[in-house]
């Protein structure tokens, strides 16, 4: 039984198809690298699969459950965790405020006091070396420290599947090679599955993800083992004359 099964999903803006009749699966703890030129459907796939927007058509199954119909807050109880491309964190709230936030409203419900919350925060704070900055407004952090509150806010969500949109976007090669070590560490220690949205084909290998998921034009254009997408004339084709690298000016 996959953790998160997808039929045949479409979104629709005006005459535009965002997301094209997607199915896919996702395995428990699996990690899965979502790739493809901007304007993709990327953004739009996980908007669905989290609920900012309700499928057009389509089932999104989580667990077992029926999770098409759900606001985004209901799937975030049951597990589905997110993060943003531009993160935006309560600005005048602390570091550690805006990750126990995470933990109020993720998978532990309204079972969770404040002070399990901030615990939970610190635990997340450590994990992500953010202790320096744990008792300062996250509005005065930089983009990359502003990136790991938005990650340990989702993580003390407690989530089964985390949604990482644009994980490394604008890291430096040092950043990023240090993301992709942590994720590997939270997928060992919380068991969890991501799916991590990343700007490189080359970086989503990196020992990180098992599956390449490649999206074009709002459609699935390749889901495969990582080793067979590399070397898959679509997925080059699909880049040829448009490098990835293209994709960090989108905002
Ligand atoms: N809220 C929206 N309203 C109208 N069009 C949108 C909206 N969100 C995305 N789009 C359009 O849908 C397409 C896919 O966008 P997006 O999912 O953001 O792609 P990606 O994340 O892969 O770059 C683009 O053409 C984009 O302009
Ligand atoms: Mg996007």
């Amino acid at each position: 039984m996959p953790l998160l099964k997808v039929r045949n999903v479409t979104k629709c803006f005006g005459g535009l198809v965002a997301v094209n009749n997607i199915s896919l699966e996702i395995r428990h703890g699996e990690t899965l690298a979502l790739v493809g030129p901007n304007g993709a459907g990327k953004t739009t796939l996980f908007n669905l699969l989290n609920g900012v927007f309700p499928a057009d058509e389509g089932q999104i199954i989580f667990e077992d459950v029926d999770v098409t119909h759900f606001p985004a807050y209901r799937r975030a109880h049951l597990g589905i965790g997110r993060t943003f491309q531009i993160p935006r964190p309560f600005n005048s709230a602390t570091v550690r405020e805006n990750i126990a936030i995470g933990g109020m409203f993720g998978a532990a419900g309204s079972e969770i006091d404040v002070d399990r919350a901030m615990a939970m925060a610190d635990h997340y704070i450590e994990v992500m070396g953010l202790s320096p900055h744990r008792d300062k407004p996250a509005g005065g952090l930089t983009p990359i420290e502003k990136k790991l509150v938005e990650i340990a806010r989702a993580l003390a969500m407690k989530p089964r599947l985390l949604l990482m949109d644009e994980a490394m976007a604008g890291m430096n090669p040092k950043d990023i090679d240090k993301m992709v070590a942590f994720l590997k560490e939270i997928r060992e220690t919380e068991g969890i599955a991501i799916v991590a949205m990343v700007e490189h084909i080359m970086r989503a290998v990196s020992g990180l993800a098992e599956r390449v998921l490649v999206m074009h034009q709002g459609a699935k254009l390749v889901d495969e083992p990582t080793r067979e997408a590399l070397s898959d004339p679509r997925v080059i084709e699909v880049y040829l004359g448009k490098p990835p690298e293209a994709d960090h000016a989108h905002g």
